[in-house]
This record gives C-alpha cells, sequence and structure tokens, in this order.
C-alpha cells in the first residue's frame, strides 16, 4: 500500500512555512500541521506556570499535564484559545528554548505523526524532513535573508495590533534561529533531499506554485 504522501516544510523563523503549508494544504486538499505551534503552546504553559525553561523534567512534566488542542485554525490551551497569544515574541523565545529538550521532541512525535491522514498532510517546522516524517514525498527547506524575516515578522505583529520594534525583532529572531540549529536534537538544518526554496525576494504566491509544482512532478512518478 502506498503511504500517505506528506509535504514537509522546513526552515527558520518568519521564512514564510505557515503561509506556504497553509496555502499548499488547501489547494491540495490535506491536512495541515503547523508543528510550530505545538512548542508555542507548551513555551506559553511553561511562562505562565513559571517554571524552569531549562530544565528538562519540569517542563515535560507541564507537556504531560496540559491539554493541547487544534480546532480548524484556532490553538487551545486547556479550552482556551490562544492563537494570538502564542504568537507574542516572549513566547516565541520561550518555545525554542522548551524545544530543546530531547524528552519533550520524543513527547511530542506520535501526536505529530498522527496528523498523518488521507489524502495527505502539509507539515511545517524545524525537523518534519529529518526526524518526524523522514518518508516525506516532498522535502522544502524556505528561507529567507534575514532582514526580510525580521521585516515579515515585524508587519505581522503590527498587523494584529501587537507592539514591535525591527532592531529587537531582528536580534530575537537571529538568536532563535541561533539556538534552534545548534542545539544537540533534531536542531533546523537542510535535509540532503531537501529542495532549497529562497523566498527573499518571492511573493507568496510564487512560493507556492513552485511547492505545488514540485509536488506535481513527483506525484507523476509515484
Ligand atoms: O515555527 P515556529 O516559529 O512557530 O516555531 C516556534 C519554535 O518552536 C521554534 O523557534 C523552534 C521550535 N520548533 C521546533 O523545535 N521544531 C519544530 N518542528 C517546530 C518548531
Amino acid at each position: 500500500m502506498r503511504a500517505i504522501p506528506v509535504i514537509a516544510i522546513d526552515g527558520p523563523s518568519a521564512s514564510g512555512k505557515g503561509t506556504v503549508a497553509q496555502a499548499v494544504a488547501q489547494a491540495l486538499g490535506f491536512h495541515y500541521l503547523d508543528s510550530g505551534a505545538l512548542y508555542r503552546v507548551l513555551g506559553l504553559a511553561a511562562v505562565r506556570a513559571g517554571v524552569n525553561l531549562e530544565s528538562e523534567s519540569e517542563i515535560l512534566n507541564i507537556l504531560l499535564n496540559i491539554k493541547i488542542k487544534f480546532e480548524e485554525y484556532k490553538v487551545m490551551l486547556e479550552a482556551v484559545e490562544v492563537s494570538d497569544a502564542i504568537r507574542e515574541e516572549p513566547i516565541s523565545a520561550a518555545a525554542s528554548k522548551v524545544s530543546a529538550h530531547a524528552q519533550v521532541r520524543r513527547a511530542l512525535l506520535d501526536r505529530q505523526r498522527a496528523f498523518r491522514q488521507a489524502p495527505g498532510l502539509v507539515a511545517d517546522g524545524r525537523d518534519m524532513g529529518s526526524v518526524v516524517f523522514p518518508d516525506a514525498a516532498l522535502k522544502i527547506y524556505l528561507t529567507a535573508s534575514a532582514e526580510a524575516r525580521a521585516e515579515r515578522r515585524y508587519k505581522q505583529l503590527i498587523a494584529k495590533g501587537l507592539s514591535a520594534n525591527m532592531a529587537d525583532l531582528f536580534e530575537e529572531t537571529t538568536l532563535r534561529d541561533q539556538r534552534d540549529s545548534e542545539r544537540a536534537v533534531a536542531p533546523l538544518k537542510k535535509c540532503a533531499d531537501a529542495i532549497e526554496v529562497d523566498s527573499t525576494n518571492l511573493p507568496v504566491f510564487e512560493v507556492v506554485a513552485l511547492v505545488l509544482q514540485h509536488f506535481a512532478a513527483i506525484s507523476g512518478k509515484r
């Protein structure tokens, strides 16, 4: 039996992964997994509980005691919507910190793999192609210059009515990417079999079209 196809989209923060992955999922009628949201909810819960983000056992304990749910495109923590709260900058940093723990990552594996349902899945994150879905039909490594990414994050936050400062955002995203790339477990890296797409000067619709083209080319051979 043919495996349910997965399109893995990995890359650094604010490279456009989420927007592209959602549009690709919609175009193909596939399910969508925002793996970063899982780490963000855990980061939010940990910050609210006031625990030490560097403590693997304390973070794992929080993870095992909270209920995270996705309802359509809403993210819920204990039945309360936290879709906006998890996007704030302090929570981005907390998500990056809690995601560095090996046991935390292991505890979230099955949960992420459960999203793989017919007719297919588009998953975005840092280790979708390397760890969670190593047999993905298509692996995209989506990048953009650090300046373009900081600017995108800035615009996203302002559009949501949140406060933001370009210089701080640039520093925070650079630091976060460094932490995500240098950690020992499942670091952000381009897989050997991933196709790199630089979105610095590409509008979203072109990136989406490119991913769909690559998938169509593969599907023809499957
Ligand atoms: O994709 P994002 O920016 O929402 O992710 C938030 C943080 O979660 C990111 O800084 C690192 C972590 N993360 C991860 O370690 N592995 C993933 N697959 C997705 C996110």
